[in-house]
């Protein structure tokens, strides 16, 4: 099964850190899985006007389009997810994800914005019918060390458990129908 873990950031560095810490621990649940860090910083990010779509924009969706599962990491802006995130579920089929196991993660400079995960992002994931892990985990800049490594004992912990719980799901999404 190919895993794309999609990194939606833009500027910064902690998003990308927490999907690196989790392709290792998924890697510890069953390292038969073929993980793809997707980094949206790399990308050249066009909005879904109408336009011809750009080379990156056609490389994204198909990286979508091929994966059979994902998890999705993303910063808060603005008390919910990036723009560039929203742009690309919405070039989307809206069949591509469906019954592909996800796990959310976020971080934010406020812990107040946690809901974000909850009241936002998951929405949009079970629009897409994908199987949406019960358990994410939201991050705060006092998380990390200056060199970006995850000092939280409880965030490693959680994080573990989320690599195991996606695991699972990953085979459960196995039995279900192939949609692609
Ligand atoms: C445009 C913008 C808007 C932001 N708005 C919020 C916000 O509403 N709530 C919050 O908790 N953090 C907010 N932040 C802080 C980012 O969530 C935080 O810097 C980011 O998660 C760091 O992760 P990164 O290093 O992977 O980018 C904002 C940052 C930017 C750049």
């Amino acid at each position: 099964m190919k895993i794309l873990l999609v990194d939606g950031t833009v500027f910064g560095t902690k998003t990308g850190a927490i999907l690196r810490q989790i392709e290792q621990y998924i890697t510890e649940y069953n390292s038969d899985l073929e993980l793809e860090i997707l980094y949206f910083a790399d990308l050249k990010h066009q909005i879904l006007d109408g336009s011809p779509l750009n080379e990156d924009m056609k490389m994204m969706i198909q990286k979508f389009e091929e994966a059979d599962g994902y998890i999705i990491s993303t910063p808060i802006y603005q008390a919910s997810i990036p723009g560039v995130l929203k742009n690309a579920f919405d070039m989307l089929d809206p069949k591509a994800m469906r019954y592909k196991p996800v796990s959310m993660v976020a971080n934010g400079g406020t812990y107040q914005h946690h809901l974000v995960v909850e009241n936002q992002l998951r929405p949009i994931l079970d629009y897409f019918r994908c199987l949406v892990t019960p358990n994410y985990v939201y991050t705060h800049a006092s998380d990390f060390d200056e060199n970006d490594n995850i000092i939280d004992e409880s965030i490693h912990t959680r994080l573990r458990e989320l690599a195991y719980v996606f695991v699972q799901y990953c085979k459960l999404s196995e039995t279900l129908p192939d949609n692609k």
